[in-house]
């Protein structure tokens, strides 16, 4: 199996990192060949006949520094190994500073992402852990003595990172940090259960307290709530101790989380126009770009997607400032007049209007005769089950809109698509999208008519509403057979659209 994602952590010290990342959650990811860590001796690269690694400074100055030569080396060495063997000289032409063309010898786009952990870096933040697990390959050099010949992190180093404002003795406890962080992002490494996707840190509220049995330890009871089997005051309880805790602990995050309530609020006035970008806020995945009044930018921190509500074209335009134009931007607007100077604004022509349908009720929906069990026998009715990443190329060959191959194959890794089966073999599927609406929708031509489609999307609105998500899907103007359907499940349309635009 090949790893999701390579470390290769230059050190003086390989024992320590290699021995701090093979035990528990990490440690089996390694083993199930979900990850790959290396540590790589930067000793082995020295010319010195001492092994030296190490020289005084120039001008003076406490202690010693890395030199450069030995820390380039062992750096190119395993830069050679991951883009096999196209790494130039520094000087070369065409390489993007760190010293490695942009583009190498097999053609495949080769930066190597390289961070230097030290306490002059950027504090290291939960959306850096996430940006840097879509990388496949990652390089942590770690620093020793008083750092590292400024000359050698100029050519090489992408990212400086600080994992706090303190001084350890070296990077290699640093780097431990990014790779575990970084790790728990990279698909299939935390059980589904517990996926590091949507939690309480990145919705700008810590966690809630827990407690475990006995349900009274030194005289200290567990909160009577908790006992009650309440799933609505449970629910009520954590998000208080949440908001206080996070109050308390960290004011700044909570000034965060309370402008986004507050957005909520107004955003809710047209809650079935704005379930997507409420659900955003509800779901710990917002970021507020800009807020006036009724006037509202967010950004999903999952996917990057921009969600823009305006009251007038002057007032949007305030919001699309605030977004830098790039050929990757994807706004989501909730006004059609936004859209003529949304696309001017981003220089695209691309758009796409769909319909937003909510499901407003609490209750999950009835399964009798749709799917059943694995374990049960009814002819005919389908089990539903999450798609394993053999699938990934029929679900690509049979989903209408599926436009970029990478995204079908991450969400199936990620365990957000699930087929219907019947008689063992693929008959539809549905999942859930990165920015969170339900989707992908699809009955393979031979088992239409056979109400699989019903099937998945009752499975898929029972599951969002065992998440505590409120379930909301869009179509894409024209497609009646899917409203048809939605609507028979007793979902509801909101009568203005929402229109797509950007890179779609
Ligand atoms: N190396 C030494 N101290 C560090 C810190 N606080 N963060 C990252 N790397 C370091």
């Amino acid at each position: 199996m090949e790893e999701n994602m390579n470390f290769h952590i230059l050190t003086l010290f390989p024992d320590m990192v290699m021995r701090g990342m093979h035990t528990s959650i990490i440690g089996n990811a390694v083993e199930k060949g979900i990850l790959g860590i290396e540590a790589v001796d930067i000793r082995d690269y020295t010319k010195d006949r001492h092994r030296k690694v190490d020289d005084y400074p120039y001008g003076g100055g406490a202690g010693m520094l890395m030199q450069a030569q030995p820390v380039y080396d062992a750096w190119r060495a395993v830069s050679e190994r991951i883009l096999g063997g196209a790494a130039e000289d520094c000087a070369g032409e065409g390489t993007r500073g760190n010293g490695v063309p942009a583009v190498s010898d097999d053609g495949r786009k080769g930066r190597v992402r390289t961070v230097y952990v030290t306490p002059q870096g950027v504090p290291f933040t939960q959306a850096m852990a996430k940006e840097f697990a879509a990388e496949e390959e990652l390089v942590i050099l770690c620093g020793h003595y008083e750092g590292i010949d400024e000359r050698v992190l100029a050519e090489i180093v992408t990212d400086y990172v600080s994992i706090g404002d303190y001084v350890l003795t070296g990077g290699e406890l640093a780097a431990m940090v990014i790779v575990d962080a970084v790790s728990r992002m990279v698909p299939g490494v935390l059980s589904n259960e517990s996926s590091g996707e949507t939690e309480s840190f990145e919705g700008h509220l810590l966690e809630y307290p827990q407690y475990s049995r006995p349900e009274c330890w030194m005289g200290k009871r567990v909160p009577d709530v908790l006992l009650s089997g309440n799933r609505k005051k449970i629910r009520e309880w954590r998000t208080a101790q949440a908001e206080q805790r996070t109050r308390e602990r960290r004011p700044d995050l909570y000034q965060q989380y309370e402008k986004l309530q507050q957005c909520r609020e107004i955003l809710g006035r047209k809650k079935l126009l704005h379930i997507d970008m409420t659900e955003l806020i509800a779901r710990g995945k917002a970021r507020l770009v800009a807020a006036d009044g009724a006037n509202i930018c967010l950004r999903d921190a999952e996917s990057g997607i921009y969600f823009l509500t305006a009251e007038n074209a002057a007032e949007g335009h305030k919001l699309f400032e605030k977004i830098a134009p790039g050929p990757d931007v994807l706004l989501v607007l909730h006004q059609e007049f936004l859209c003529e100077p949304a696309m001017e604004y981003l220089g695209t022509r691309e758009r796409m209007d769909c319909y937003q349908l909510v499901y407003t009720r609490r209750e999950k929906l009835p399964v009798a005769g749709l799917y059943r069990e694995e374990q049960t026998t009814e002819d005919g009715v389908p089990v539903i089950r999450k798609l394993t990443p053999e699938y990934t190329d029929t679900v690509f060959a049979h989903y209408e809109m599926a436009g970029d191959p990478a995204y079908i194959r991450e969400r199936i890794a990620k365990g957000c698509v699930f087929g219907a089966f019947v008689d063992g073999e693929l008959a539809g599927f549905a999942g859930s999208h990165t920015e969170g609406s339900i989707g992908m929708l699809t009955v393979l031509p031979e088992y239409r008519g056979r109400k699989i489609g019903k099937a998945l999307e009752t499975y898929m609105i029972n599951r969002f509403l065992e998440q505590g998500y409120t379930p909301y899907g869009q179509v894409k103007a024209g497609n009646g057979i899917s409203m048809r359907l939605q609507e028979s499940l007793g979902l509801y349309a909101a009568k203005e659209m929402v229109y797509w635009v950007g890179a779609i």
